[in-house]
């Protein structure tokens, strides 16, 4: 049985992409077979891992036009790493079937993520990256995951934010899926000599008990972005930067959890 942590926020631009596709390409590069799920119809992975030319099957054709899931996995040239993409959404009308498609049935997820494992590909880690805030897509992914990485940009406004991600985790602890646990809140984007930031990273830490917050802070740092334009993550692309040793280090947080194979 694969592990499988959803990256939510109620808060958007806090990071969920760019911990998903640096996290998915070094768990990956460990030799853990890994599959990245793009749930949000912004489809920002496709960048973050270079498939800006992938014209096949996506989930948006499975979920709406009855396209097999295997046909919509895409096994790229990183070893040990597969994707599946939310869509292209030609139109609005594409756009807005697939969020009512999540609102309809928000166990849908849970149900379909067996079927990406193949005679070629069983995932070890599959990591959904879902849009902002508590919407059915969301939901989803959180009804249909075993853990959730709660990233908070250490800043005031993103903390804020937190409490509502929290009622809404035990509510669908208590409704659909009481195996969901909380893997560990990610503080992102962090300016460390600010002092904003440092107090935010301070109550963090003070709120959640021990092993919920993970050790490792993402710093903020221009090669995080830079990644998204050239298609590769940072932690294969920059190894050696601030940014992709914090993913690293975090990835290797995310392993030592992984149950044994
Ligand atoms: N640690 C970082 N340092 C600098 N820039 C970052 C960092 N993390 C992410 N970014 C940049 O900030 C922006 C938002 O990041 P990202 O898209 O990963 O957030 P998100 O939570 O997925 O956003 P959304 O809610 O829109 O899906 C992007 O332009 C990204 O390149
Ligand atoms: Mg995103």
């Amino acid at each position: 049985m694969p592990k499988t942590l959803a990256v939510a926020s109620l808060k958007g631009g806090v990071g969920k992409t760019t911990t998903c596709t640096n996290l998915a390409a070094y768990v990956a590069a460990m030799g853990i077979p890994t599959l990245l799920v793009d749930l949000d119809v912004q489809g920002g992975v496709r960048f973050g891992v270079g498939l800006d030319d992938y014209a096949g099957a996506t989930l948006e054709d499975v979920l709406l036009r009855g396209r097999p899931p295997a046909e919509a996995l895409i096994m790229t040239n990183r070893a040990e790493l597969s994707v599946v993409l939310s869509g292209r959404f030609a139109t609005d009308q594409s756009l807005e079937a697939y969020e009512r498609a999540f609102e309809q049935d928000v166990t849908w997820l849970a149900r379909l993520l067996p079927h990406f494992a193949t005679a070629d590909f069983t995932p070890q880690l599959i990591l959904l990256d879902t849009p902002a805030g508590l919407g059915a897509i969301a939901t989803s992914a959180m009804v249909a995951a075993d853990g959730l990485i709660l990233p908070v940009q250490c800043e005031p406004l993103s903390l804020r934010t937190l409490p509502p991600m929290l009622r809404r985790v035990l509510e669908v602890k208590s409704k659909y899926n009481p195996e969901l646990n909380i893997e560990g809140v990610l503080l992102t984007m962090c300016a460390e000599r600010q002092p904003a930031a440092a107090d935010v990273a301070r109550q963090v830490r003070e709120a959640f008990p021990g092993g919920l917050v993970f050790d490792t802070v993402i710093p903020r740092h221009e090669e995080l972005s830079i990644s998204f334009a050239v298609g590769t993550p940072a932690v294969t692309l920059k190894t050696r930067a601030a940014g992709a040793q914090a993913y690293i280090q975090l990835g290797r947080e995310v392993i030592m959890r992984l149950p044994e194979e």
